[in-house]
């Protein structure tokens, strides 16, 4: 899968464009979902100084780590939360400790939603909105996948997660709009994240020539 390391890069940048736009719009309250390592241009890294964050992930050991990269950082926790149990962080006192009784947060759902079989990631969505007080954002990015179009390079993906017992639920535009409701698409709107963040395409870049992950930014 030589154009993985790109892929990732990419998702990282979205991230970053993201929280950087909604840092702007005075945004101070950060949920992320599936964060990963917060090594570089992380949600804390890139939003304004005294931005409150909270990264989650599955796995229990990137937490671990990632819980020695924020160090004793006053406004930055990790807690292990799947993504598609929002309500194991929502309803834990690491939100309230954090963020007092305000609700008004930017939640992260960044390459994770093509690990979460299509019912279980629509009622994640719903529960965070239910949760997120009004004028909240969700900024998200997955495949944008035709499985019409599929080629060599996304079956060998599909086969090779397969393989890793981590099975890849790729879903079209169409399809992820629909999953994401009733969060409300704000401008731009869906586009490619090499769109998002300025660089030419990873199509061209890696040849593989057939995928495509768009994201967006939501809305309440
Ligand atoms: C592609 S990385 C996410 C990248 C990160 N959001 C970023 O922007 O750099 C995938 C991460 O998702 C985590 N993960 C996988 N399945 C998950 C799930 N169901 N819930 C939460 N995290 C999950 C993995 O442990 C890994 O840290």
């Amino acid at each position: 899968m030589p154009f993985f390391p790109k892929l990732f890069k990419l998702i990282r940048w979205f991230l970053g464009e993201a929280v950087r736009r909604l840092g702007e719009e005075g945004y101070t309250q950060f949920i992320d979902f599936a964060s990963g390592l917060p090594t570089v241009d992380h949600i804390h890294q890139v939003a304004p100084a005294g931005t409150k964050v909270i990264y989650t992930d599955i796995d229990p050991v990137t937490v671990a780590y990632g819980q020695e990269l924020i160090k004793d950082n006053p406004n930055v926790r990790y807690g292990v939360c799947p993504a598609e149990e929002p309500e194991n962080l929502l309803n834990s006192p690491l939100v309230e400790q954090l963020f007092g009784k305000n609700r008004k947060v930017a939640i992260g759902f960044n390459g994770v939603a093509y690990f979460i079989p299509d019912d279980k990631f629509q009622r994640s969505m719903k529960v965070l909105y239910e949760w997120a007080g009004k004028g909240s954002r969700l900024f998200l990015c997955d495949t944008g996948y035709e499985a019409d179009i599929m080629k060599a390079a996304g079956r060998d993906m599909l086969a090779l997660y397969q393989k890793l017992g981590q099975p890849l639920f790729l879903r079209s535009p169409k399809a992820l709009e629909k999953l994401v409701q009733p969060w409300k698409v704000v401008a731009p709107g869906y586009q490619p994240l090499e769109q998002w963040v300025g660089v030419k395409s990873l199509e061209t870049e890696t040849r593989t020539q057939d995928f495509v992950m768009i994201g967006a930014i939501l809305g309440k």
